[in-house]
């Protein structure tokens, strides 16, 4: 199993955000995950496209673009444009879920859907095929350093199964309270993609927390 850390620029010093984002890369990151908050389908208000854009000619590792905003469809042009790799989306904020998936992958991104710990994975069913990466969440989504929720566990066990069933490398990530010490559990239960933000932003050493977490999935 191949196993990935994205950490969340969330809990990053935005003061200092490129240098923030060339200090994981350099700490053996695989991702930088992007939190894209509206005041609207969530109660926080982050950064949009031109940060994004800003901080793409800083490290060489993909853009894990988080999108929790409503409606979606304009910000997918925009944030292909600033350079995102990866744009998730969560369902209850598109009209056309299927369209936006479209829509992703017209603009060369790779598409990601995402599941809030209340929403069914039945919005799997007719989508799963046509996506590169499912993100469940383990905390409600909005803010960084928030527990842990350990009843999607079994739920990404769940996903695991469903695209086990596809046959196709379709990653499993999982975002909110992911620390050294639950990551292996998480790991046991399906997550191939690890978000972590303020187990990554909030320790002292970016390489000695990567490298914990690396060592708890038993590959350094
Ligand atoms: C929450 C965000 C997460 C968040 C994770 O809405 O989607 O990516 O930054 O932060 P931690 O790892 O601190 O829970
Ligand atoms: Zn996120």
């Amino acid at each position: 199993m191949a196993y990935r850390i994205a950490p969340s620029i969330l809990s990053a010093d935005f003061a200092r955000l490129g240098e923030e984002v060339r200090a994981v890369a350099a700490a053996g990151a695989d991702l930088i995950h992007f939190d894209v908050m509206d005041n609207h389908y969530v109660p926080n208000l982050t950064v949009g496209p031109l940060v994004c854009a800003a901080i793409r000619p800083h490290v060489q590792l993909p853009l894990d673009v988080h999108l929790m905003v409503k409606p979606v469809d304009r910000l997918v042009s925009e944030f292909a444009k600033a350079g995102a790799g990866i744009i998730s989306f969560h369902p209850e904020a598109s009209e056309h879920v299927d369209r936006t998936i479209a829509l992703i992958k017209e603009h060369g991104c790779k598409a990601g859907l995402v599941f809030n710990p209340a929403t069914p994975l039945s919005f799997l069913d007719h989508t799963l095929e046509k996506l590169d990466l499912v993100l469940l969440m383990s905390v409600n989504p909005g803010f960084g350093g928030q527990q842990f929720i350990p009843s999607v566990l079994p739920k990404i066990a769940d996903a695991r199964k469903r695209i086990d069933a596809v046959g196709k490398p379709i990653w499993l990530e999982v975002d909110g309270g992911i620390k050294a010490d639950n990551i292996a559990q998480v790991a046991r239960a399906g997550a191939d993609t690890f978000v972590a933000g303020s187990a990554i932003f909030g320790s002292k050493d970016y390489a000695a927390t990567i490298r914990d977490m690396r060592s708890r999935l038993g590959v350094l």
